[in-house]
């Protein structure tokens, strides 16, 4: 396959945003004009800017050629066009410029990937391979920098997350073991050309599926936080409920025996959308992640790609950690594209709220609710007489049901998980055109879904089955647009 220059698929971005929106096009989430994006990567704040670095097919919805695309932003609000940053068009990469990470070094961005080659007969090889952004904005491939699979692993190896500590590089990847079981190897590095495989973190996680993808690993309030995507566990009743699964573990790693020791394993998101997160610092000394709105093999159930696009990234999220678990807010700056309050109460009684002037779906719902003498609320949001989607909370039971059965296109499943509330909820929703973020008491649960409504299905209302709710303030605020400017 002869790949597009760079420019040349820049150009199409940019007419591209010149013309009018199609169908299921996001105001607020990002996702590439064209093609397929899965993982964030390389994301960092770099040279006065926020770098979003991010899987790219450029040329179809399906999970090939993949590139690393990129868009700059200052502010969250205006984004540069995307561009193409590394192809792969080397020996080393030649099926693909898969996921990595990226960190300021000498006033360059140096980017770390895997290089994913298949021969004739699809045996995978790995290369962990090196590019640097200058600061002219150059960018430049170096090759690889680990080339051997290291031995009892196979070549599921990929995934570079980097990060320096006491004057020294340290990069995680995830891997599969000869035994077809997931796992984590440490590399460190003086000089960020020769790497030093240092060994296998260990986890008390022997038996946790069959590979790892996508690291993260990250201090927060002087605690090691760790990222991981693992693939291949079993669902349960309340959780696991997605092809594969996204989520942390909160400890202390001893650089010396490499021993991790920490708590249990938690969901990131329990929504039907959401894999392969990487988190980042920016200059502010934020802890910040974002999410692949995505999960693989689910093409089919994305009808935009009948739009030549499929797939988005979730709103960045600020990380902080109370009571041992890590709560996640949208960013401050998505209170910036917040426009008219269109609709706000406080402190009523009601079992019934209907609203229905929206005329798009962009739009941030928040509600704190007490239970009063209700068991359940619903809010179903969406709505048209002839579809809607369904988010419900039973405050007894601290059971939450997201229902998206009652939608006429795209996937059609429901699923429950716990949250504690008992007799309160406070939920923050993001509703765009087919991209739904819902964050639950202040952050201890979000859930990110994919919808793909018919035309007019804006509705939302607030109801309880069985007795009174006290409202305690509800507001609906219309949210703009991000703008994508050369
Ligand atoms: C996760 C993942 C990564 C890999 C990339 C390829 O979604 O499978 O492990 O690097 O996608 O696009």
């Amino acid at each position: 396959m002869k790949f597009r220059s760079s420019s040349e698929i820049n150009k199409d971005c940019i007419e591209y945003y010149k013309e009018q929106k199609n169908k299921w096009r996001n105001n607020f989430h990002f996702e590439a004009p064209f093609g397929l994006i899965n993982d964030p990567n390389g994301l960092s704040y770099y040279n006065g800017e926020y770098y979003i670095f991010f899987q790219w097919n450029p040329y179809g919805c399906e999970h090939k050629y993949k590139h690393w695309g990129y868009v700059t932003t200052k502010n969250f609000k205006k984004f540069s066009i995307p561009k193409v940053a590394i192809s792969p068009t080397d020996w080393y990469d030649k099926d693909g410029c898969y996921s990595g990470s990226a960190i300021v070094r000498d006033g360059n961005l140096e980017l770390l990937y895997t290089g994913n080659v298949k021969d004739e007969n699809n045996n995978r090889e790995s290369y962990q391979c090196r590019a640097v952004l200058s600061k002219g904005g150059k960018i430049e491939k170096l090759g690889p920098i680990i080339k051997e699979i290291p031995k009892g692993y196979t070549a599921h190896f990929r995934d570079p997350y980097v990060w320096e500590k006491n004057g020294k590089y340290y990069s995680i990847f995830g891997i599969q073991n000869k035994e077809l079981k997931g796992r984590v190897l440490l590399y460190s590095s003086e000089d960020f050309d020769t790497w030093k495989l240092e060994g296998e973190i260990k986890t008390n996680y022997d038996n946790f599926g069959y590979m790892w993808e996508c690291p993260s690993l990250f201090e927060l309030d002087g605690k090691d936080i760790f990222v991981v995507s693992p693939q291949g566990l079993k669902a349960e009743e309340f959780k696991y409920q997605n092809i594969y699964q996204s989520g942390y573990m909160i400890g202390k790693l001893d650089y010396e025996s490499l021993e991790f020791k920490h708590g249990e394993f938690k969901e990131l998101d329990m929504g039907f959308d959401f894999y392969a997160p990487q988190v980042f610092k920016d200059n502010m000394g934020r802890t910040i992640l974002i999410g692949w709105m995505g999960l693989p093999e689910t093409e089919n159930v994305h009808p935009s790609k009948e739009c030549g696009w499929i797939h988005s990234l979730t709103m960045p999220r600020e990380l902080s950690l109370k009571d041992n678990r890590i709560y996640q807010n949208p960013i401050e700056e998505i209170k910036n594209l917040r426009e008219e309050n269109v609709f706000n109460l406080s402190d009523i009684q009601t079992d019934y709220i209907e609203y229905n002037d929206l005329l798009s779906n962009s739009y941030e719902l928040k509600l704190d609710v007490d239970k009063n003498t209700a068991s359940d609320i619903e809010i179903r949001f969406m709505a048209s007489d002839e579809e809607y989607a369904v988010f419900k909370y039973n405050f007894n039971e601290e059971i939450c049901i997201i229902d998206r059965s009652n939608m006429l296109f795209g996937d059609k499943s429901s699923r429950k998980f716990k949250l504690k509330g008992k007799n309160n909820l406070k939920i923050d929703m993001f509703v765009d055109e087919s991209a739904v973020e819902i964050y639950l008491q202040d952050g201890m649960e979000v859930a990110s879904i994919r919808l793909y409504p018919k035309d007019l299905s804006y509705g939302i209302s607030v109801k309880s089955n069985d007795g009174k709710l006290n409202i305690n303030s509800m507001n609906i605020w219309k949210m703009g647009e991000v703008e994508y400017c050369e």
